[in-house]
């Protein structure tokens, strides 16, 4: 299940590249929290339910000051309770694959100590990477899309292509 969720989608190029060719997959599901939810009320029990009913889990967004758009934080400090997903008792998603689909605006170089943005990518999803782990997911190296602002047609079509090879191995483990 792809968690999917950008703020301003129509707007999008690089998110709506990769969403469409995971639309057009089988066994994957996507779960657009912006459509759902533009109120911020998200249904607790409901998406609980659809985790269980989910082996694999990506969490797909632009990145966002180093991090990913607010209905995401929410969506994690909600449906992610305590006794459920982590703490006593809390094993649902013990076992699930966790995978980070982002795509940023600045280019790959700028991720690291001699870049801009100072750190990587790896560094930089820390926090979502402890949040799996505390909640006994298996952690996926991340999918990353780089420059994703200037990207020409053909190298949209390029990630997309990679994106849903990423989904496929998933798929069959
Ligand atoms: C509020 C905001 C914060 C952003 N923060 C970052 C950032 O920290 N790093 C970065 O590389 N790009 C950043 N960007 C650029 C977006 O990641 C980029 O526009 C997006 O990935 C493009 O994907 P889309 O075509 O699907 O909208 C930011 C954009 C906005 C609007």
């Amino acid at each position: 299940m792809i968690i999917f969720a950008h703020p301003s989608y129509l707007r999008s190029r690089a998110n709506r590249a990769l969403r469409a060719v995971a639309e057009r997959m089988d066994h994957v599901t996507i779960h657009d929290l912006y459509e759902t939810y533009a109120d911020f009320l998200i249904d607790v029990e409901a998406e609980q339910r659809l985790l269980l009913d989910h082996d694999h889990i990506v969490l797909m967004h632009p990145f966002f000051w180093y991090s990913a758009p607010p209905l995401i934080k929410e969506w994690l400090d909600v449906v992610l309770d305590y006794g459920w997903a982590y703490g006593e008792g809390g094993t649902a998603m013990a076992g699930k694959t966790w995978t980070q689909a982002v795509t940023t605006g600045s280019a790959a170089h700028t991720y690291g100590p001699e870049g801009s943005n100072r750190f990587t990518m790896e560094e930089l999803l820390r926090p979502f990477e402890a949040t799996a782990h505390l909640c006994q997911c298996r952690w996926q190296p991340p999918f990353v899309v780089h420059s994703s602002r200037q990207m020409t047609p053909d190298a949209l079509a390029d990630a997309a292509h990679d994106f849903a090879a990423m989904l496929e191995g998933l798929i069959h483990g």
